[in-house]
């Protein structure tokens, strides 16, 4: 019966034009009852089989089946952003000669052209299909690619015949599901904390001091974390970015809100991603009023430094792994490795700013990963998206090779290295 091996996980059904697309009813039941939140994409086909409006009832989400149909938010890149796992279920012959090619002439072959999460497709198909070596050199090259593709079964078919095709029993698809979340859930268990976007300093009422930071980097790495397992907490400076499913947002205003906000979490984190651009200054005086106009003579507003949070919390560490961006201009590396060894850091992400490029509310960025062991790995230009995926794995990487140092061993550890 119904258990949570799936609780907390978002899964995408893609429903094709088979004649088993009725059995999809029953799997998007049972993966709900195991507590996955599941969202229904069906091609054209599939709406000839089964009514779009089942799917919607009893997933409670809207089920989509065009490309064209909501040109603001562009399902086809929106919907496998926020899942973990897509799950076709039946296939037909014809999606998974789409997926093998590349092809993307519906909303869920070009979604699964976009997507970076895992894929399982449960094929159906009369026996004579799935015999076609055209299909079979299919199969092999997405499984070569890390689909994964369950055989289907053998017993009688749609038209009468005895032979290989029938849709995978539901239970096979269900514990193929659990596996390939259980899989990609590489960080379950991990506590990890992410600072993210601008502080804003007020000068009065209405103006502030604030910088061009969008946040998306962070959001994408709590978004990313979140993904692989992890308990994500997100601490935020003012964006325009909608909180994020299943992680914790907490939302500051200025340094110094940031700063209690991660001092008071710090403790139980296993690992702090500090990605927010976190003002330097603040004015000495903040006038609680508006100032107008009229009344300014020309007086200079006296700024003071804020803390420096990431050198504060490394000063604390008992077991965390720390984790900075540095946003420079020019020497990116030397600028980098001054930040890692000067802040005691495990790693540094630094990526450049100012000029046309600049990671400054952009949605790719270019980043070089320095680590404390004198790894530097420099990334190609890419979606902020992928590139949190990118720091992830050299995080996971790094905390393979090297268990968190106690402070004491890193102080050593810096100053051999110097
Ligand atoms: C009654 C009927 C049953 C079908 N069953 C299947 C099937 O089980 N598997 C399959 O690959 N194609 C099946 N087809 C053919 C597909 O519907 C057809 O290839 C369609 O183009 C698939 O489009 P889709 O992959 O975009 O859903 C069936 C067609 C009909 C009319």
């Amino acid at each position: 019966m119904a258990d949570s091996k799936l609780q907390g996980t978002r899964v995408l059904l893609g429903v094709t034009g088979s004649i088993a697309a009725y059995k999809a009813v029953g799997l998007l039941r049972t993966l709900m009852g195991h507590g996955a939140d599941v969202s229904v994409v069906m091609t054209d086909s599939a709406t000839r089989f089964i009514a779009p409006l089942t799917f919607e009832v009893l997933s409670k989400h809207p089920v989509a089946t065009d490309i064209f149909s909501g040109h603001q938010d562009m399902p086809h890149l929106s919907l496998p952003e926020s899942v973990d796992l897509i799950v076709l279920a039946p296939c037909t012959a014809n999606t998974i000669a789409q997926f093998a090619l590349g092809l993307a002439d519906n909303l869920l072959s070009t979604l699964l052209l976009t997507t970076q999460c895992p894929v399982l497709i449960a094929p159906a198909m009369d026996g004579d299909m799935w015999e076609q070596p055209v299909i079979k050199q299919h199969v092999q090259t997405l499984r070569a690619r890390g689909v994964v593709v369950l055989e289907p079964e053998v017993g009688e078919l749609a038209s009468g015949k005895f032979g290989r095709g029938r849709l995978p029993n539901e239970e096979t698809i269900v514990e193929a599901v659990c596996e390939q979340v259980a899989a990609t859930k590489e960080l379950a268990g991990r506590r990890i904390l992410i600072s993210a976007g601008p502080t804003r300093e007020p000068i009065d009422a209405v103006r502030f001091i604030s910088n061009g930071s969008s946040g998306k980097m962070g959001y994408a790495l709590a978004r990313a974390a979140h993904k692989r397992g992890a308990e994500v907490t997100l601490v935020s400076g003012p964006t325009s970015l909608h909180p994020l499913w299943g992680v914790e947002c907490v939302s500051v205003q200025t340094a110094e809100e940031m700063s209690q906000a991660l001092q008071s979490r710090f403790g139980a984190a296993d690992v702090l991603i500090m990605t927010a651009a976190v003002g330097d200054f603040r004015p000495l005086h903040r006038r609680e009023e508006k100032l107008k106009k009229r009344d300014w003579q020309g007086e200079p507003i006296e700024l003071e430094r804020t803390t420096d949070i990431l050198a504060a919390l490394s000063a604390q560490r008992t077991h965390q792994l720390l984790i900075g961006f540095a946003a420079e201009t020019n020497d990116l590396i030397e600028n980098g490795r001054e930040k890692l060894e000067k802040k005691r850091l495990d790693m540094v992400v630094v990526n450049q700013v100012g000029g046309r490029d600049s990671a400054f509310d952009n949605e790719t960025n270019e980043v070089i990963v320095l680590t404390r062991h004198g790894k530097v790995t420099p990334m190609p230009r890419m979606s902020k998206h992928l590139v949190a995926n990118r720091i992830l794995d050299e995080l996971q990487e790094f905390q393979l090779a090297s268990p968190a140092l106690p402070p004491q061993s890193l102080s050593k550890h810096y100053s051999e290295s110097k």
